[in-house]
């Protein structure tokens, strides 16, 4: 049997997958060593290798077949827009795509002035304005604290993650229009899909009964 291996998006999310996966019988103990500066864990019994990546190198480990599962946000698979199967929500990390920005931009979006905005994700946000709204807008990619471009008048508005809505409100900041709501998703390498099914279809199972 070959090696089934996994590419988690750092931080929280990994935390939160693993404590799913612990209850359909996978663990790695190794993992959770938060001193550890190893890159890769194994757990032997199984077949299975862990390795946790900066969540939008993700979908491109799995794209390549460098690992064979994914798990990742749904805003970076939008992003990266790369070939793979998304066959799980699993429903944790729940949040939202939004454009944001001071109430006065509200006018400027209704009127679809051509207005900047600025964004740690330009896919999604051309996505959004060009193909759904029909509105020119001029794209600015961040790289994060993307809050402080209409504070400071890098742009008129953002599209940005929005969970607790606090970054916004202690920002003088509010959500203008909803892009599309977000969570963790298993993603799958096509190949692997069918060259590993009967594996990869029992874990889908799996967590489908424990979800
Ligand atoms: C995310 C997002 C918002 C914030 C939203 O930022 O970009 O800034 O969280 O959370 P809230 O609605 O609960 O306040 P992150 O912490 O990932 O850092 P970044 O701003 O550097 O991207």
């Amino acid at each position: 049997m070959r090696y089934l291996t996994f590419a988690l998006a750092k931080g929280r999310l990994a935390k939160k997958s693993l404590e799913i996966f612990e209850k359909i019988g996978i663990t790695c103990e190794e993992i959770k060593d938060e001193k550890t500066r190893k890159l890769i864990f194994v757990n032997e019994e199984l077949k299975l290798r862990f390795f946790l990546a900066k969540a939008s190198d993700v979908p491109t480990y799995v794209e390549y077949g460098a690992a064979d599962i994914g798990i990742v946000g749904k805003d970076t698979i939008l992003e990266e827009g790369r070939e793979l199967y998304e066959v799980i929500d699993l429903g944790i990390g729940k949040c939202r795509m939004c454009v944001c920005g001071p109430a006065s931009a509200r006018e400027l979006l209704k009127h679809h002035e051509m207005i900047r905005v600025a964004s740690k994700y330009p896919n999604i946000a051309k996505d959004y304005f060009y193909n759904k709204k029909h509105q020119t807008v001029e794209i600015i990619k961040l790289n994060g604290s993307v809050e402080l471009a209409p504070i400071v008048g890098l742009s008129e508005v953002i599209v940005d993650i929005v969970e607790t809505g606090s970054t916004l409100k202690e920002n003088g900041l509010e959500v203008l229009e909803e892009v599309c709501p977000l969570s963790a998703r298993m993603v799958v390498n096509q190949v692997s899909m069918k060259m590993e099914n009967e594996r990869i279809t029992k874990l889908i199972h799996d967590l489908k009964d424990i979800l």
